[in-house]
């Protein structure tokens, strides 16, 4: 099956995203090896079980049916709101074993990191040619996370869907899945394809984001899960640390379990959490549960009991020493491969063809 041209494509909300799905999971269906993914993380806090249910088993998914999966965790993209990463290498080895443990194989799938791939770095400069500085302070993901942040706005906190863009078109992925605050970093990807091929020609084809099925799942507060709002229960953590984490959720005095997002938030991230694990529905659930005790009770016990075999064969190959490292140093050595060779079609469009440049090819 053939995907429509980008040009044929609204790509700039949404809705057609959403509308764009059943299509491109089909192209994927007739012909998976055709296609190569790449989607990832910044590795700023352990990963939690909305990244399992949603973004690490769609990619599990992909990689089972033959596509090529490359995963990035985007080590750079952490200092865009910080000054420093904390605990970084704790949390990319973390990420890793989560990986690992949920089904990525990495005889298939290749994991990298942002420092390792000088090429893709590198990429950055031609594409911040492509852009101005309008354009960049209208990106409402940036401008989202500069306000949640507190901070002044970083060059690299502004610059950072770029870097981004990068990061896709130097793998030369035509596929990206990602949660809905990142299409426009993608919708910029595909603006930079473009824009460099009128400049240059045509180097790059413009990919397109893939959105998951799975519904968002909330914090145990009822808000956006997020790894620095201490309310996500990470993959990692024991069964203890998740009943301790569960017991703290603020929940309310009413027998009734009710779903309410937002009058009762705590709640509704609780049921909306244990219906998530014991594959139920939250008001089907609800029903069955007297009071925020047995609520609690419950959430702790089907996390505990669902996250079991991941922790399970986590924790068996935390017990390889050598293992990240090694899972680390083959993805970081394709990624540069295909970054490299991108870099010299981007030297060789712009003109940049000296001294270093690409070796003649031997007669
Ligand atoms: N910005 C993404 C996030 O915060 C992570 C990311 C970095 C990414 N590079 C990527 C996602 C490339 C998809 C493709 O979740």
């Amino acid at each position: 099956m053939q995907l429509p041209s980008p040009q044929e494509l609204v790509m700039d909300s949404f809705a057609a995203t959403v509308a764009r799905m059943p299509a491109l999971r089909a192209a994927v269906a007739a012909d998976p090896s055709a296609h190569r993914v790449l989607t990832g993380e910044r590795p700023t806090g352990p990963l939690h079980l909305g990244h399992l249910a949603g973004t690490i088993s769609e990619r599990v998914r992909l990689q089972r049916c033959g596509v090529d999966v490359l995963v990035i965790l985007a080590d750079y993209q952490v200092v865009t709101d910080r000054d420093v990463a904390d605990r970084l290498a704790e949390h990319v080895r973390g990420a890793v074993l989560d990986q690992l443990a949920a089904g990525l194989d990495p005889d298939r799938t290749t994991v990298f990191v942002h420092s390792a791939v000088p090429a893709l770095n590198q990429l950055m400069l031609p594409f911040l040619s492509l852009v101005t500085e309008a354009e960049l302070h209208r990106n409402p993901t940036v401008k989202a996370e500069h306000a949640a942040s507190g901070r002044a706005l970083s060059g690299l906190l502004l610059t950072y869907p770029v870097h981004q863009a990068a990061d896709i078109l130097s793998c030369r992925a035509d596929l990206v899945p990602v949660g809905k605050d990142q299409l426009p970093h993608v919708e910029l990807t595909r603006v930079l394809a473009r824009r460099f091929a009128e400049r240059y020609g045509p180097v790059f084809t413009p990919p397109e984001p893939m959105l998951t099925d799975a519904p968002e799942l909330p914090g145990l507060d009822g808000q956006k899960m997020s790894k620095s709002r201490g309310n996500a229960i990470a993959l990692g953590a024991s069964a203890d640390e998740t009943v301790a984490l569960v017991r703290r959720a603020r929940t309310d005095s009413q027998r009734r379990i009710t779903v309410d997002p937002q009058g009762r938030p705590g709640v509704y991230g609780l049921l909306a959490t244990a219906a998530l694990c014991l594959g139920r529905d939250p008001a089907e659930l609800a029903e069955t549960l007297d009071g925020a005790a047995a609520l609690k009770r419950v959430t702790a016990d089907a996390v505990n009991d669902h996250l079991a075999g991941h922790r399970a064969r986590r924790a068996e190959l935390a017990r390889d020493p050598g293992l990240v490292d090694d899972v680390l140093a083959r993805g970081n050595a394709r990624a540069n491969e295909l970054a490299g060779r991108t870099l010299d079609d981007v030297r060789d469009a712009m003109g940049m063809r000296y001294g270093s440049a690409r070796p003649v090819p031997a007669r």
